[in-house]
């Protein structure tokens, strides 16, 4: 089966394309590197020894794109191609409805002419806003508070209408929650742009020098230790999410969304105690004002995932954590100047 993957050589998309491959799967990754480094190719063969296709395509590229399709006999597409810092979409709120929707809208009009049906969607918990109640179900009203949400709900409403429109489509709407972790080779794994927006990077790059503190944003929730709380998920958990999510849209039409989450929520302080455990000296932190935007607790019931798509995240947050610092301290500067790792092969 050929997967089409949009934006495998991201974070999520890289791994993904590990457990794809694993699994025996043809892949063609499509990717224009805006977010990402051309090394992580040579580091996705080095760890699964499969070889795999490549197109260096912006997928707002409906020619290209075009010429893909006509190439290659794609069986699904996963798409993980976006954009996804919510401060940036604030700032520049078209960039990010071109990107995310207009990618979209490529594909899925490629998938129709092509006859393609089986579609997985990279969606967000994003997508639930600020909820009066925890664990979030999928059947909450949905609630964006920001651009990126926003993008993120709108295609999940679009790809409603595209169901309705042809009911053959098979349709994955997939909710992530927090996805942290690496590779446990250490050769790939979350590499942002500037100074990380998200927790996880941040504390690792001060553990690595290369931020001065960590800034906590808030003790003052009406949490256990007031900080805020997050349910925390292994990216590879995460990726073999994808797997079962093409093979349940293999067997049955519809559209679905599934919480890909563990159900467990921590808090930051949690979080920076379990790298400090793993890392094995103190991690610097002060207590900042609450980020603007910023809710209390998160966390899912991953439980529609567990009995429709059989699966379950099992990595906790300790190997987690151990995960995110190997690859941290293997790559300080992420894919540019890695520290001896030979991938070549
Ligand atoms: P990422 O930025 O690491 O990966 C996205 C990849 O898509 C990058 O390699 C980038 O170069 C590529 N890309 C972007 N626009 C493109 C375009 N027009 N054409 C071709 N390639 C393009 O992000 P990620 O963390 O791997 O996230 C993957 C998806 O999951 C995104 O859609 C994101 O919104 C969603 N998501 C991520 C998180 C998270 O915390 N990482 C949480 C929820 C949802
Ligand atoms: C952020 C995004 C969300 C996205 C999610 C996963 C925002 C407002 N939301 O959410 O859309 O789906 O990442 O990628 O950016 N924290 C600190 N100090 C830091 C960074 C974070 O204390 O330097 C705290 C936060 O206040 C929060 C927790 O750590 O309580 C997790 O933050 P983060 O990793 O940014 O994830 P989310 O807030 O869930």
């Amino acid at each position: 089966m050929k997967i089409l993957v949009t934006g495998g050589a991201g974070y999520i998309g890289s791994h993904t394309c590990v457990e794809l491959l694993n699994s025996g799967y043809d892949v063609i990754i499509v990717d224009n590197f805006s977010n990402s480094h051309p090394k992580v190719l040579n580091r996705i063969e080095t760890i699964t020894g499969k070889p795999f296709k490549f197109y260096h395509s912006d997928i707002l590229n409906e020619k290209e794109m075009r010429f893909i399709f006509l190439n290659e006999q794609v069986d699904a597409v996963i798409h993980f191609a976006g954009l996804k810092a919510v401060g940036e979409s604030v700032e520049n709120p078209i960039s990010y409805y071109h990107n995310n929707l207009m990618s979209t809208i490529v594909l899925l009009k490629l998938m129709k002419d092509f006859n393609v049906t089986n579609f997985v969607f990279s969606s967000s918990a994003t997508v639930y806003g600020d909820q009066q109640t925890v664990p979030l179900k999928e059947k909450l009203p949905l609630q964006a508070t920001n651009p990126y949400g926003r993008s993120k709900l709108m295609i999940e409403e679009m790809l409603g209408d595209v169901h309705i429109s042809n009911p053959e489509m098979s349709i994955a709407l997939l909710r992530y929650f927090n996805p942290i972790g690496a590779h446990e080779s250490g050769l790939i794994g979350e590499n942002p742009n500037g100074t990380p927006n998200n927790l996880v990077p941040y504390i690792t790059q001060v553990a690595v020098g290369k931020l001065d503190y960590l800034k906590i944003f808030g003790a003052d929730y009406s949490t256990l230790d007031g900080t805020g709380i997050r349910d925390y998920i292994h990216v590879v958990d995460l990726a073999l999410g994808h797997i079962k999510a093409l093979e349940r849209n293999s067997q049955q039409n519809g559209i679905e969304a599934y919480n890909l989450g563990t159900g467990n929520g921590s808090s930051v302080l949690e979080m920076l105690n379990t790298f400090i455990q793993v890392i094995g000296r103190d991690i610097p932190y002060k207590i900042k004002d609450r980020r603007s935007g910023d809710i209390a607790v998160s966390y899912a019931d991953p439980s529609k995932a567990n009995q429709l798509l059989n699966w379950k995240a099992s990595r906790d947050v300790l190997s987690m954590c151990e995960d995110s610092w190997r690859w941290q301290s293997m790559n300080p500067n992420g894919y540019e100047q890695s520290k001896n790792i030979e991938v070549s092969k």
